[in-house]
């Protein structure tokens, strides 16, 4: 049997460049590899840590949905479904949560970024990993790719997955994490010292991925940038330029050694118009495909139907696995 890839996306804000260079474009790295099996969910599951709109959450399920296959995820070669189609995932997360020490959610340095945003934290929000933990180890998964920010959860998952099979048998494989090393954490435009994010209330701060070609040119124009006028790669004394040169790299497929050479003796006005111009390039095809799929929803909604019936068949016999082992 193949080895198995699982990741996902939360349907939650604007899906940026950020989410695809660091974890998206790994999935459709690893799906053309052939060596593993692929299965990639909606984790809706997980949104709703946070309070949602009912209405706006089913319209952003669909377009996380329509964006996976619009970036190249295959559904002949990839399992694609929906987390809540599939009960195993909050069932096993129940499970799971009564091996987990409530210091080591304490611990989640995620929960602690966004608790401090919320007006009231939901416990959904603190045991979010151990929902993250069953997603990965109902499939028996071996490559999670993900960006940075997801690290500590992989690595929970992986403390959680050994202290339950410790107590109750081997029944849970042990996950690795996959990042790529250039793209894993893009910052913010606006802020070089936070990460790219979704949920940012600056729309400034990231490039969705179906942002129009003038708010793409816009928002790079208007990206912070450093002192000095020098296009070099120096996180510290440059994190601004460093970010936009890690975004060029990601988009351009070159090495930044490479493209500081380009723009040896250019300022950042030329640099930031060619980086506009190539991601609103990158992003074109993508964008053709959204709208192709977007009149297609009965295409889509069978993906979700088989890849959901696909997902079941592994999460449910997991499961089992794990109560028959607890004693339940
Ligand atoms: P989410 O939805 O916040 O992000 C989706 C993926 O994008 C990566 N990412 C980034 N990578 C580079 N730079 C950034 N600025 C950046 N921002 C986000 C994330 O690391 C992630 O890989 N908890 C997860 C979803 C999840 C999951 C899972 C992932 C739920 N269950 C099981 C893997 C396996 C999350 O909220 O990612």
């Amino acid at each position: 049997m193949k080895e198995v890839v699982f990741s996902g996306v939360a349907p939650s804000g604007n899906i940026h460049i950020g989410n695809y260079l660091g974890a998206i474009e790994q999935w459709v790295e690893l799906q053309s590899s052939n060596k593993y099996q692929n299965i990639f969910c909606i984790v809706d599951e997980h949104a709703i840590t946070v309070p949602q709109n009912p209405e706006k959450l089913r319209e952003k399920i669909r377009e996380v949905t329509l964006l996976y296959l619009a970036l190249g995820i295959d559904p002949k070669k990839s399992t694609i479904f929906i987390q809540s189609h599939v009960s195993e995932h909050a069932e096993l997360a129940w499970l799971l949560n009564t091996v987990t020490p409530l210091g080591d959610l304490q611990r989640m340095t995620q929960f602690k970024d966004k608790a401090k945003k919320q007006k009231s934290i939901l416990a959904g929000l603190f045991n979010y990993p151990v929902l993250m933990a069953a997603d990965i180890l109902l499939y028996q998964t071996s490559v999670v790719p993900v960006g940075e920010d997801q690290v500590q959860h992989v690595e929970l998952t992986r403390e959680i997955a050994k202290k339950f099979n410790n107590l109750y048998g081997e029944v849970f494989r042990i996950p690795n994490v996959a990042l790529k090393k250039e793209t894993k954490r893009i910052m913010g435009l606006d802020d070089p010292t936070k990460k790219m994010s979704k949920s940012a209330e600056n729309p400034a701060n990231y490039i969705a991925l179906l942002d129009a070609p003038d708010v793409i040119r816009k928002k790079i124009k208007s990206a912070v940038t450093d002192s000095g006028t020098e296009i070099k790669y120096d996180l510290e004394n440059k994190p601004a330029i460093s970010n936009l040169l890690t975004i060029y790299g990601g988009f351009a497929k070159k090495p930044i050694n490479e493209i500081e050479k380009i723009y040896q003796g250019k300022g950042y006005a030329e640099f930031k118009k060619d980086l506009a111009e190539i991601i609103v390039t990158e992003l074109a095809p993508l964008q053709v495909k959204y709208k192709g799929l977007e009149k297609n929803p009965r295409k889509v909604k069978k993906i979700l139907k088989d890849g959901a019936k696909a997902a079941k068949k592994i999460a449910s016999q997991t499961l089992k696995a794990a109560k028959n082992a607890m004693g339940l």
